[in-house]
């Protein structure tokens, strides 16, 4: 079976005053259809810088090398057209600190509804009516009250729901999240990570989480790779990874990472109908 992704050899460097530095370093990696592929490491080691470069979205000053597969598509080379048309529809990301990618001043229903027929040819109401459905789906009760409300009158966790709506809109085959749950609290965390896993089960869809919370990896992904400055260290089935991890990086990460020891191997799934969502500000 053709992967959903691949990379092959994988590098990428910025140019810099002192010359260039190499961020990611001969990474290779598959993501098979419907799995939860988990990206680990420190902060600065090139995980967003990955999911970047699959998205076609690094910038000019960076230089990149090896291939990436899209579902068995060479990517790499393909001009700013093709790539936007593969944004969205194919391929899809979750931004760090997604929520600045809300614009503040246009209301969430029609920013989901835009990114929908951006890409498809619905008529307004039918965007409309599928915008709805989504927010239902991602967990924002009274859809069709909230739909012109604008990012602010949204608590953190459900704007990070809606960010996660348009980003499925138009059930993309391979979903890059980029610590989707970081500054949320624990409850709120496990709702994503449901929510996440529900569109594997749904839609097939394919993930790469990227996160530094070994517990969620632990939580929601099949595989893992442990990155450490631009470097796979480390990959295999998550369980195998963590139950027996073979770099001391690895080792030492697991030991660093409070919320692994903390919480353990499982993370507390909380009922939606037992969330407590945020009173709206009017
Ligand atoms: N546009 C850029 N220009 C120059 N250097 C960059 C650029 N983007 C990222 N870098 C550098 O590349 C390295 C990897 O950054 P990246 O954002 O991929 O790390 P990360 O693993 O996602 O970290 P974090 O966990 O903090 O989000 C860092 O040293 C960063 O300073
Ligand atoms: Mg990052």
């Amino acid at each position: 079976m053709t992967a959903m992704l691949s990379l092959e050899r994988l590098s990428v460097s910025f140019a810099g005053e002192a010359g260039p530095s190499i961020v990611v370093d001969d990474v290779s990696l598959t993501l098979e259809k419907g799995e939860i592929f988990g990206l680990v490491g420190e902060s600065g080691s090139g995980k967003s810088t990955i999911a970047n470069a699959v998205m076609g979205l690094l910038p000019a000053s960076a230089t990149t090398s090896g291939r990436i597969q899209l579902n068995g598509r060479e990517t790499t080379g393909l001009d700013e057209n093709d790539l936007r048309n593969l944004r969205g529809r194919e391929m899809s990301m979750v931004f760090q600190d997604a929520t600045t990618s809300l614009d503040p001043t246009w209301s969430v229903g029609e920013q989901i509804a835009e990114t929908l027929r951006a890409h498809q040819s619905l008529s307004r109401g039918a965007a409309r009516a599928r915008t709805m459905s989504l927010m239902h789906e991602v967990g924002i009760p009274n859809a069709a009250q909230r739909y012109r409300d604008p990012p602010h009158r949204f608590s953190g966790g459900q704007r990070q729901r809606i960010v996660i709506a348009a980003a499925i809109a138009n059930e993309p085959k391979l979903l890059i999240a980029d610590e989707p749950t970081t500054a949320l609290d624990v409850t709120i965390q496990a709702q994503i990570l449901e929510l996440i896993n529900g569109l594997r089960h749904q839609h097939g869809t394919s993930v790469l989480l990227i996160t530094h919370d070994l517990g969620v990896v632990s939580e929601t992904c099949d595989r893992v790779a442990v990155m450490h400055r631009g470097r796979i260290l480390e990959t295999g089935p998550t369980r195998d990874v963590f139950g027996n991890p073979s770099h001391p990086y690895t080792r030492a990460l697991m030991a660093a990472n409070p919320a692994w020891s903390r919480r353990g191997s499982r993370l507390p799934v909380v009922p939606r109908e037992w969330s407590i969502e945020e009173v709206r500000h009017d």
